[in-house]
């Protein structure tokens, strides 16, 4: 059975996450967490934790880069709200069954060793979800 575990992250774009971070830790208390490098440099994610919540916080590092561009289009904010699934392969084909399509036609590499895939907005009330399933786990 595929289902949805639970909240993984909420992703922000931000054109500055060192700054953005800082906010988050001296404003609410939050702790700063490991960074990586994504898509081949062109995006810097630096988490930051809350409890039980997780930041992703996304700085585009290519001016080519689709967060790159959503800050152009949109302004800093949110991106994505990421859940966690325990077999990403079935709950893509259940939302693509629904009627919502994948933007993301096959699973590709996210952070920590995760797999994840991006559902289109238009289908879920505007928001951009990120379907992720942690490393080693499932299909
Ligand atoms: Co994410």
């Amino acid at each position: 059975m595929s289902g949805v575990r639970g909240l993984s992250h909420v992703a922000i774009a931000t054109p500055d996450a060192d700054a953005l971070a800082h906010a988050l830790c001296s404003a609410l208390g939050a702790t700063r967490g490991a960074e990586e490098l994504l898509d081949s440099g062109g995006l810097r994610v630096v988490f930051v934790t809350l409890g039980p919540l997780t930041f992703e916080l996304l700085e585009p590092r290519s001016p080519t880069h689709t967060v790159a561009k959503f800050l152009a289009k949109r302004g800093p904010g949110l991106h994505h709200v990421s859940l966690e699934v325990d077999d990403l392969t079935q709950a893509l084909a259940r939302a693509r069954a629904a009627g919502v399509e994948p933007i993301d036609s096959t699973p590709r590499p996210g952070a920590h060793g995760s797999r994840v895939a991006f559902l289109h907005p238009k289908g879920l009330g505007g928001i951009l979800v990120e379907l992720s399933q942690p490393d080693g786990e499932g299909s």
